[in-house]
């Protein structure tokens, strides 16, 4: 067994799977309105970019990992239509039992699978598109993860990893402030879970940058892979093809 990280602690595989369970455990229930309040609503037009940039076609079939309360997912549903196909996935069964009820509710039906990004349950070649926000953080074998995003997609399929990444320098000293001080207290109040939105805030310290995250694509399988910074580096959404 190898060691990585959770956080600013170094753990066990094993260990970083369990806590990171515990999260997600911990926050599913709050975990909408948590998003909402972090972002102050700006994760919305993030995942509404990542959408854009996607670019789903009629009949697409489309897998999204991580999905958790399934907002990609549910924005996926319009564009791919009646004969595209949309799989909401999570390895958390909270979470993934949260999205699957706010889309039934919402009238929208969609296949689920509670599954492991870094092993995943679908044939080579399956998908058009595989998305993945703010999911591939919390995976304990990045590489097996953005691995298992090629296998599954066809030859010029396109792989969408929207994440926290690394904010310009002048905007860092506030950004941290704001990370480490307000963050855990409104995780705290709101969730009644400090620890685990200090979790974020580190988890999103010791996550791969811009260029690394790039580079880590180009190795999984990706020949060509762009980046988008949105909010000044807050978030990237990285664009991969697999040819
Ligand atoms: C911050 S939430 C993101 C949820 C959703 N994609 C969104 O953007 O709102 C991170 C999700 O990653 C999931 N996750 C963590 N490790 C995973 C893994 N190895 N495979 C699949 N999902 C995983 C967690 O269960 C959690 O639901």
């Amino acid at each position: 067994m190898s060691d990585t990280h959770f956080g600013f602690s170094t753990v066990d595989d094993e260990t970083k799977a369990e806590r990171v369970r515990g999260v997600f455990d911990s926050v599913a229930s709050k975990y909408d309105v948590m998003n909402d309040l972090m972002s102050l609503g700006l994760h919305r037009a993030w995942k509404a970019y990542t959408v854009a940039v996607a670019n789903a076609r009629p009949g697409d079939k489309v897998l999204d990992l991580a999905g958790g309360t399934g907002d990609l997912a549910r924005a996926f549903a319009r564009p791919v239509g009646a004969n595209g196909v949309v799989v909401l996935t999570d390895i958390n069964e909270a979470m993934l039992r949260q999205g699957r009820d706010r889309l039934l509710d919402e009238g929208i039906i969609l296949p689920t699978a509670l599954c492991d990004a870094e092993a995943l349950p679908f044939a080579a070649g399956a998908f058009d598109l595989v998305s993945v926000a703010f999911g591939l953080r919390n995976m304990t074998h990045k590489d097996k993860a953005l691995a298992e995003m090629a296998r599954v997609l066809k030859p010029g399929g396109r792989a969408l990893v929207l994440e926290f990444s690394k904010i310009a320098a002048p905007l860092a000293k506030v950004y941290d402030w704001y990370s480490f001080n307000v963050l855990p207290r409104v995780g705290q109040w709101v969730a009644g879970d400090g620890a685990s939105y200090r979790y974020l805030a580190e988890s999103i310290r010791v996550h791969p940058d811009q260029a690394t995250l790039k580079a880590m694509m180009k190795t999984a399988g990706f020949g060509h892979v762009d980046v988008h910074n949105l909010s000044a580096g807050v978030v990237a959404l990285h664009v991969g093809i697999k040819c």
